[in-house]
């Protein structure tokens, strides 16, 4: 009975997804940086999984983590609540495991957002803010080169707006001065690096499944590892601290220690834990999305190239993404740089674009130890940061997702070109004289 009910509901949901969304009208319809793409996969495997009575961390949330961690390439996957979460247990991990010590200096991005950085400061560690390379916007590895010092033990790689970093380089300054390394792929879904998906190559990576990303469970995140001691010890974290969370019936009386002696395991806390789990709900969303991710990601990349083939022409005046051999990029969102040679500020051109209805994004937080509650906390600064402050004062991105459609691509370059053509029409008679 229950069964037949749940079809007819699953028929209904599809009928309802299969209604065509109100079409696109130039100015009128807005354009978000991100939009969650998903229909009535998505939408019946959550109904099931309410009904089934499901809400909280179980069998949907430990699929999902199998199916992602297989499809980065580790063996390991703890889904947790957020990429916020996801970051904090990261780097708890790496202590809790003796790997690292209060005091510690980490390296990281100066430009990116401040969720990499918060945990770092929130458990006790020295963030070390080092400049960006000006084409992929990730760690410039002759800077992480200068920032290292004796008390340098961890390097923040963030793979940003799913650019991937120069992992080789990176890669080969951590082994050679005994980093260990966190892959923030917060931003990068399914993007890779010579072949191999970003998220692979560190001890412990990142993700997040916030509703702005390439996939979404809403809210959401994952923390990736190999390391089956670091799986073991982020488990307990995302659960206060507890023993483990799988805990075999046979098990759980079974003598532990002499203090505790046969005490129930469940509510046996080795450490000082958080409550981050991912729920069921969520984990159920993730499941349909990731099966949909490189058909997404290729959708992103063909609306990043009709983006640049209609704006190239304005190059010397912004600065686009680039298409670097061995990166696959993931275009999290278009970014676009404005050029010291134009005679335009970012303020008139974002304005014009917001007035247009499409929204834009700065790059994150720009320069986080420029943003105030970075600013007086206990820092180094590996020089003048001059890619970040750049980034900082002329950098936005809009979205390149793939519900922004044919008619709406088409729109936003007339949008942008306008504004270029007027605003650069005497610096380009110019300079042809
Ligand atoms: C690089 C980076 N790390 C961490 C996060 C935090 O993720 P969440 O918003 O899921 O907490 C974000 C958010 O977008 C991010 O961009």
């Amino acid at each position: 009975m229950k069964q037949t009910i749940l079809k007819k509901i699953h028929r209904l949901v599809k009928e309802f997804y299969r209604i065509p969304s109100s079409k696109f009208e130039p100015g009128k319809t807005y354009i978000g940086i991100s939009a969650p793409i998903y229909d009535y996969h998505e939408a019946n495997h959550l109904i099931a999984t309410l009904l089934s009575g499901r809400l909280s961390l179980g069998p949907v949330t430990k699929e999902f983590e199998k199916a992602f961690s297989e499809y980065i390439g580790t063996r390991y996957g703890i889904a947790v609540n957020s990429g916020t979460s996801a970051n904090i247990l990261a780097i708890a991990t790496l202590l809790e495991a003796g790997e690292l010590e209060r005091g510690d200096e980490v390296i990281l991005p100066a430009a990116t957002f401040s969720s990499v950085a918060s945990p770092i400061i929130q458990l006790g560690l020295k963030p070390v803010y080092v400049d960006v390379d000006p084409l992929t916007y990730n760690l410039d590895p002759n800077e992480v080169r200068k920032a290292i010092s004796s008390k340098t033990k961890l390097l923040i790689i963030v793979h940003s707006l799913g650019h991937p970093a120069n992992l080789s380089e990176l890669l080969r300054i951590a082994k050679h001065y005994k980093l260990k390394i966190i892959e923030d792929c917060c931003e990068a879904h399914g993007a890779s690096y010579k072949n191999r998906k970003v998220g692979s190559f560190g001890g412990l990576a990142t993700f997040s499944f916030y509703v702005a990303h390439n996939i979404t469970t809403g809210e959401g995140g994952i923390v990736l590892t190999n390391n089956p001691r670091y799986a073991k010890i982020v488990r307990s974290l995302r659960e206060f601290g507890r023993f483990s969370e799988d805990i075999a019936p046979s098990n759980r009386f079974s003598y532990y220690d002499k203090y505790l002696k046969n005490y129930d395991k469940k509510y046996i806390f080795e450490r000082a834990g958080y409550n981050v789990r991912m729920t069921d709900l969520a984990a159920s969303l993730g499941i349909e999305q990731l099966k949909k991710l490189d058909y997404l990601n290729q959708k992103r990349r063909k609306i990043v190239s009709f983006f640049v083939k209609y704006l190239k022409k304005y190059k010397d005046f912004i600065q686009l993404p680039e298409k670097l051999p061995d990166y696959f990029h993931s275009y999290y969102g278009f970014l676009i740089v404005i050029k010291k040679e134009a005679p335009f500020s970012r303020l008139q051109l974002v304005k014009y674009l917001e007035k247009n209805n499409i929204e834009t994004r700065p790059f994150f937080a720009g320069c986080l130890p420029d943003q105030p509650g970075f600013r007086m906390v206990p820092k180094r600064v590996v020089g003048n940061l001059p890619v970040s402050r750049w980034l900082r004062d002329q950098a936005f991105f809009i979205g390149c997702h793939p519900a922004i459609d044919l008619d709406a691509q088409k729109f936003i370059t007339k949008v942008l070109q306008d504004f270029l053509e007027k605003h650069t029409l005497k610096k380009r008679f110019l300079k042809n004289l």
